[in-house]
């Protein structure tokens, strides 16, 4: 008997959150940004969900190997461009778009010998600050770009620091609008921040983390209030459980004492399954489909939780550590996110190896 513990990867939700990015954008083609092993669902999974994107945004060459394995012949981008001079060879084999955000990449583009010339998205730094042109060196990034037999088009595209923020977007709006007004091309700028909450006009849009299932600006705003999905649940089950007295402690360093006495279910889940161990006591948990809290430390392999909700709760009681839990009870992530004092992405990107992951039933 394996441990209880999987994950379950929901593709109804991955295609319902994909629709809202579209419906928020009606103008605009959708990248359904699948980097990070399509932050941690998996490229083959995540692509079953959102193969009705208009292209798949990515960084690393293997995984736009394994989309175009998947049969995908649309667009697929590389969004931090080639690492060196000899990806460019993939990029052409596999008709591969890639970010021009450095001089070094000009470079390499020409030098590179190719028979079909490429599509490629020149980065503008228009605040972040991380990669892509100033806007002083951006004009002529593109004149020599587009001087290039190895260039056939080229895009025009910019990166969010504060979607999801009260800084906002305008800053760095002004700034790309400068940099390239009057340069022909199409334009990408919105992140699933400024998809869902700045109405800005471009050809494509990138949506990641809203297509699975985490609100972008959580706490300010949940996926119910963005109409999203969650797309992972992480379920286990309870495998102990003990009566504690008042007095009595749980887990490492005694950081829980109760009060007065207190059933307690012990869950086949830890850290090195991915659940982060900064939750504390409080964190939202699902016990029968019904909501309760952790209690003391998350260790490796196990957690506490309190089953005052749950009286019937027994060993082999299904737990919902984020997700969907049985009938229409949810947990999204980004709560447990909040109570480990981080976001959703950070969750589903650490999803350990040792998971199981399964396709949900609809
Ligand atoms: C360049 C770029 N575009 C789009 C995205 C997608 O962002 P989000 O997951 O917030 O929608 C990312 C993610 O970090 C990114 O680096």
């Amino acid at each position: 008997m394996p441990r209880p513990i999987e994950a379950l990867v929901h593709i109804d939700a991955l295609a319902h959150n994909l629709a809202r990015a579209r419906a928020a954008s009606p103008d605009a083609r959708v990248w359904a940004v699948v980097k990070a092993n399509a932050y941690g669902h998996g490229i083959e999974r995540a692509f079953d969900g959102l193969r009705g994107a208009d292209g798949f945004a990515l960084l690393d060459l293997a995984e736009a190997e394994r989309i175009r394995a998947r049969g995908w012949r649309g667009p697929v981008l590389l969004l931090e461009g080639a690492f060196e001079a000899r990806d460019l060879e993939l990029c052409s084999r596999l008709n591969l778009w890639h970010v021009v955000h450095c001089n070094e990449q000009i470079d390499w583009l020409a030098a590179h010998k190719t028979h079909q010339p490429h599509r490629v998205f020149l980065k503008l730094n228009s605040g972040m600050n991380r990669l892509g042109f100033a806007p002083t060196a951006y004009r002529s990034a593109w004149a020599r770009l587009n001087a290039l037999p190895q260039v056939d088009e080229i895009s025009l595209m910019t990166h969010f620091s504060d979607a999801d923020g009260a800084r906002g977007i305008a800053h760095q709006v002004d700034v790309f609008e400068a940099a390239t007004r009057d340069l022909p091309g199409e334009r990408s700028l919105a992140n699933s921040a400024a998809i869902l909450r700045h109405r800005l006009r471009s050809d494509w849009v990138r949506a990641g983390i809203m297509g699975y299932g985490s609100a972008p600006d959580f706490p300010t705003h949940d996926i119910a209030h963005w109409g999203l999905r969650p797309t992972m649940t992480l379920r286990s089950r309870l495998i102990g459980t003990q009566s504690l007295q008042a007095g009595d402690t749980v887990g490492y360093g005694s950081s829980f004492t109760a009060e007065a006495p207190l059933a307690v279910g012990v869950v086949a889940c830890g850290y090195a399954d991915g659940y982060p161990r900064h939750c504390g006591t409080g964190t939202p948990v699902l016990v029968n489909g019904v909501r309760t809290r952790t209690v003391g430390r998350v260790s490796m392999d196990m957690l506490a939780v309190d089953l005052t909700p749950i009286p019937g709760a027994a060993i082999g009681s299904e737990v919902t550590l984020w997700g969907c839990g049985p009938g229409e009870a949810r947990l999204p992530i980004d709560e447990v996110a909040h109570a480990a004092g981080t976001i959703g992405y950070e969750l589903m990107c650490a999803l350990a190896q040792r998971v199981p992951v399964r396709i949900a039933v609809a």
